[in-house]
């Protein structure tokens, strides 16, 4: 079983951006323990990081074909990007949004999610375990 695992900008800062907000733990880090946690799931992860909406977009539409699922953290794009919805909505493949923080208990802004409505979950203010439940909710749906 085939995974993307896709974080989006600003996400690469993780550990020192607003660490009270979104955890100590870097994004090398996440994305060490996301490999051990699929080992023990036997998934394949194909792990990936832009700051650029275009790039995630492009990374979702090549690796189509490859994937069974996509866990997804947007980071800001959750809040408007129709074209990101786009894409996942064009690729069918069951996807499972994630938050680090409790994103309907922050600025108005942020409850919004365009994404949402086309996932089958959504996941929030776990810190990174949102990105693990997130996973194995993600596997169990596949497996079903
Ligand atoms: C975030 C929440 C978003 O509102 C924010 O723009 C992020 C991180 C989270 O994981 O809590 O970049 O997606």
């Amino acid at each position: 079983m085939h995974i993307l695992i896709i974080h989006g900008p600003n996400l690469n800062l993780l550990g020192e951006r607003e660490p009270e907000t979104y955890g100590h733990t870097t994004l090398d880090e996440l994305n060490h323990r996301l490999l051990q946690k699929a080992q023990e799931l036997d998934v394949e992860l194909k792990l990936f990081q832009s700051n650029t909406e275009g790039k995630i977009i492009d990374f979702i539409h090549e690796n189509r074909k490859w994937t069974h699922g996509i866990l997804i953290n947007p980071g800001a794009l959750t809040h408007y990007s129709y074209s990101l919805r786009d894409a996942i909505a064009a690729v069918t493949k069951p996807t499972i949004e994630i938050h680090l923080s409790d994103i309907h208990k922050r600025e108005p802004f942020r409850r919004i999610s365009v994404i949402k409505e086309i996932c089958i979950d959504q996941i929030v203010g776990l810190g990174i375990q949102s990105y693990f439940h997130g996973l194995e909710r993600l596997v169990e749906y596949l497996k079903r």
